[in-house]
Formats: structure tokens, C-alpha cells, sequence
């Protein structure tokens, strides 16, 4: 994880939010090269997910929407995450990622541990309560660890669990209920009748707009509205880079179904469909998993997580939920108006259920980031390279002239180079030794690097073209050159 924190920042893919004011924890910003993987990473979805499917609509609705709609749907008064502070140091703890574990030596409990929640927790607190052992001079068997949030926590153990900031017990508070969305004022007068919401998903912008899209479009059930925007949520612990954050970007889908549809085989069959997505685009099948959940929303049918490997344990990637008609049936009995849709093919009339594919975009290219950082060798040299999927690059390939100072040479590849830029975004790049020039694109993933060498303009045009992965290099013509790029941006 630490490679990849200080590549994004070395190569100007990733920030921290005002940065020169100290940073502002749960915001980032992103540098040249990370707003093109993060458009890329949207292009591709919305290629493939709407473009290229009959049965889905786009959707762009605003950030600031009317409160009413978070009320229906639940968020004013259920939106929050469990928090728990410690008196002393100040801090601030998700109360369901703060664990806790009684110590017990034959049979007897010693104390309590507790332990933020991460990939090695358990063995983490079995090596606390080793210590606790140890340094208590307490003969005999230890009892196994077993971990439970602080939320499973009894009141009578509150006082005796220590606070990971402090290590000692008697300062953590109950948990409380902390709402995460963030407040706002609409217009001149401040007082609370204009406070709104900055969205904390995408979700609610299209289900107040399925009226609109139903009334103006010719969608047929089944059919999605697919929307791809800002959210907004107060995380309580924003944490590992931008894998949580306060402010991120959704990529969502409604899905809309009969009511008698078969809606397990079709929340089966997006999951399948999302999982074969994130292959297409170079995430490997080992670091990809499911998560299907026990707990649900009162709302939910089902829903399972596509999962991904980071770097600091599995975690959830893209929740796959089938949410029942509860939204639409919510904002009908808010609004007042209807929201049934006439089924031609059946003839009769209904409030649809839906099934609801989010993805984050920043958790996504996080996860692309964690699967592309490889180091290797080459030449006995060490290089750390982005093996990212061409469709993901943000550059998509380099035009390097051999020597800066031959101007035929330069000439002939600014020729190639501004031909390429009309449809790829390129690279130039014509100082320093070759093998450097390489291994900057390298580091940022560029699939492929052109060479212009004196074969080039002075026998038969062809160029040489360098694989990032392989490091090999072949002779190319101009036409061969576009034929590959194209066919491997699809
Ligand atoms: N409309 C459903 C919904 O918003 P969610 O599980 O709360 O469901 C969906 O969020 C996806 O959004 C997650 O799977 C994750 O990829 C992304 N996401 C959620 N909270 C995030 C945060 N604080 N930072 C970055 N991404 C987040």
C-alpha cells in the first residue's frame, strides 16, 4: 500500500486535498494522470453497461436534491454508522470496526483487548493477549481470542475495554448513532427548513426521476437507468487512501423488474455479469470474491459484494443488492404520484422491483491500482511498472525519437505523434536515454512505446513498437501500429 500512496503521488495520479494547508482528512484530488485512469474507468462502464445495451438509459440528476426525497427513502432518519469516541485522546471509532475480546487464562478473564479492525486483527490480538499474560506474571492457558464489534458489546463491559488510542480501559463511550450525510443551507434565509443533503448515493437522483424517464422514453420492463456521479458521506473513519472517503463517485444501476419475475436468477445473473466486467478491464480472477450477506436492510431481498484483495484485506468493491419496490414505493407515498408502469406484455399494471448493481469509481481504481503495481527486473535492473489494461491506461501509448538532436528523426515521429493524439491519448517524450524514456512509461502504465529510429525514415517506415509487459520489441508498419491499438481499446 505504501508503494502504490507514494507512486499516485510521485507520478501525479492521486493527492491529498489541500495539501499545502496540511491536508483535509477523506478528500482527494486527482492529478493528471489519475483524472484520465478515472475517466477511463467511466467511459469503459457507461460503454459497456449503457452504450452497448438496448435495455439501459443515462442519467445525470443533481447533487442537491429536494429533502423530501431523503426522507422518503429512509436516509433522514436511519442514514448513520454507530460511533464510539474515547474520552481521553478524542478520538473517533466506528463503533462496528472497533473489536474487543475478553482475555481469559484458565478459564479466569485478565482484562479486555480491543483492536481496529484490519486483514491481521486476529492474530494481532492473539499477540496482545499473549502480552497481557505475560506481562501480568498469569501461569496457565490462555483461552482462545474470540473478536466481536462494539456494537455486540454488553453495557457492563464498556467501562472495561481499553481504547486502542490510550491502551487503557474506563474512556470509551456507548455507541451512538451518527448520521453521515452532510448538511447544507438552499438559499438566503438559514434557518433549518432550508437545510438540504449533499447525496450520499447516486441511487435516490434515479428513482425520483423514473417517472420522467418512464413518461418520456420508450422503456419496456425489464429496464435499467444507469447514473454516474458525486457522493458525498461524513465517514466517521475515513480510511486506506481512497478506499473509504468522504467525498467519491458512484457508478450505479436501477434495474427495474416485474414483480413476478424470477429476481433471483436475475440478481444472480448481475452478478455474474459485473464479476466478467471487472475481468474485462484487468482485474485478476484471484483477487476477486463474494460476500453474500446474512444481515439485510429491512428493505432487501438479497445482496451480495463483489470483494477485492487490497492490500490491507478483502473488502467490499461493488454491492450487488435486489431491493424490492421499496424506494419506488416510498417516493410514491411521499410524492403522491404514481409510480406503476403499464407491462404491454402482460397487460397489467405494477410498482417494479428492482435490482441495484453500485460501484464506487475511486474504490474500483484503487483496486485497478492494487492489480497493475508490479515490480520485476529487466536487464538486472529493478522497475516498477502499471500493468494496466489498455482501456484503463491513461496514456495509451508514447512516441519516443530515438536522438533529440537528429531533426529528421524528431520530425518524422512529431508527424506520427500528432496523428496518434488525434485518436489515443499519447505520450511524447524525446529526452533522455531510451531505456529511461521507457521506464517512465512504465511506472504509469503505458501499454506501448513507439520508437522512430533511422530504419524508420530511412528504409521502410515501419517503427519500433515495445510491449510494457514483456519488454519486447517488434517492427511495425503504420497501419499494423493503429490496427492493434484499436482492437485492444475495445
Ligand atoms: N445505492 C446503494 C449504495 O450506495 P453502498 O454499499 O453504500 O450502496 C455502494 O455503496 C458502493 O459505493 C460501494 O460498494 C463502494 O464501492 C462505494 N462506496 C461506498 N461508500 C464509499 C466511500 N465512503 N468511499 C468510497 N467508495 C464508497
Amino acid at each position: 500500500m505504501d508503494a502504490i500512496v507514494a507512486l499516485c503521488k510521485r507520478r501525479g495520479f492521486i493527492f491529498q486535498s489541500s495539501e499545502i494547508y496540511g491536508g483535509y482528512n477523506g478528500f482527494f484530488d486527482f492529478g493528471p494522470l489519475g483524472v484520465e485512469l478515472k475517466k477511463n474507468i467511466k467511459d469503459a462502464w457507461w460503454k459497456d453497461m449503457v452504450h452497448r445495451r438496448a435495455d439501459i438509459e443515462g442519467l445525470d440528476s443533481s447533487i442537491i436534491m429536494s429533502p423530501k426525497i431523503w426522507v422518503a427513502s429512509g436516509h433522514v432518519g436511519g442514514f448513520s454508522d454507530p460511533m464510539v469516541d474515547c474520552k481521553v485522546s478524542k478520538m473517533r471509532y466506528r463503533a462496528d470496526q472497533l473489536f474487543f475480546a475478553p482475555v481469559r487464562v484458565n478459564y479466569e478473564t485478565i482484562g479486555y483487548i480491543s483492536i481496529i479492525e484490519d486483514g491481521s486483527m486476529q492474530a494481532d490480538a492473539e499477540a496482545a493477549a499473549e502480552k497481557m499474560k505475560r506481562k501480568g506474571g498469569h501461569q496457565g492457558e490462555l483461552g482462545p481470542i474470540e473478536l466481536k464489534d462494539y456494537t455486540e458489546a454488553d453495557p457492563s463491559e464498556y467501562e472495561l475495554i481499553p481504547s486502542p488510542a490510550t491502551g487503557e480501559p474506563g474512556s470509551l463511550t456507548p455507541p451512538r448513532e451518527f448520521n453521515l450525510m452532510f448538511e447544507t443551507k438552499v438559499g438566503a434565509l438559514s434557518d433549518s427548513s432550508e437545510t438540504a443533503y449533499l447525496r450520499p448515493e447516486t441511487a435516490q437522483g434515479i428513482f425520483s426521476n423514473y417517472r420522467n424517464i418512464v413518461d418520456t422514453g420508450r422503456v419496456k420492463i425489464p429496464f435499467g437507468i444507469a447514473q454516474i456521479g458525486k457522493a458525498f458521506r461524513n465517514e466517521i473513519t475515513p480510511k486506506n487512501f481512497i478506499f473509504r472517503s468522504r467525498e467519491f463517485e458512484q457508478m450505479e444501476i436501477e434495474y427495474f423488474i416485474s414483480p413476478e419475475a424470477d429476481w433471483e436468477t436475475i440478481h444472480q445473473d448481475w452478478i455474474t455479469h459485473c464479476h466478467k466486467w471487472l475481468l474485462s478491464i484487468g482485474l485478476p480472477e484471484e483477487m476477486l470474491g463474494r460476500d453474500v450477506h446474512e444481515k439485510l436492510a429491512h428493505y432487501a431481498r438479497a445482496c451480495t459484494d463483489i470483494t477485492f484483495e487490497f492490500p490491507f484485506g478483502k473488502q467490499e468493491l461493488w454491492g450487488i443488492a435486489a431491493r424490492s419496490n421499496f424506494d419506488l414505493t416510498q417516493h410514491a407515498e411521499h410524492s403522491g404520484k404514481t409510480m406503476e408502469i403499464f407491462d404491454e406484455a402482460t397487460k397489467t399494471k405494477y410498482i417494479p422491483h428492482v435490482i441495484e448493481p453500485s460501484l464506487g469509481v475511486d474504490r474500483l481504481l484503487l483496486a485497478l491500482l492494487t492489480a497493475a503495481y508490479t515490480e520485476d527486473e529487466v536487464g538486472g535492473e529493478k522497475r516498477s511498472l502499471m500493468k494496466f489494461h489498455p482501456r484503463i491506461a491513461p496514456y495509451k501509448v508514447a512516441v519516443l525519437p530515438l536522438l533529440k538532436n537528429k531533426p529528421e528523426l524528431v520530425e518524422r515521429a512529431k508527424g506520427i505523434y500528432d496523428k496518434l493524439q488525434l485518436r489515443y491519448n499519447t505520450f511524447w517524450d524525446a529526452s533522455g536515454a531510451i531505456g529511461r524514456r521507457y521506464r517512465r512509461m512504465d511506472e504509469i502504465g503505458t501499454p506501448w512505446c513507439v520508437t522512430i529510429d533511422f530504419d524508420t525514415i530511412e528504409k521502410d517506415g515501419t517503427v519500433t513498437l515495445r510491449d510494457r509487459d514483456t519488454t519486447e520489441q517488434k517492427r511495425v508498419t503504420e497501419e499494423e501500429l493503429y490496427a492493434l491499438l484499436d482492437a485492444s481499446l475495445h
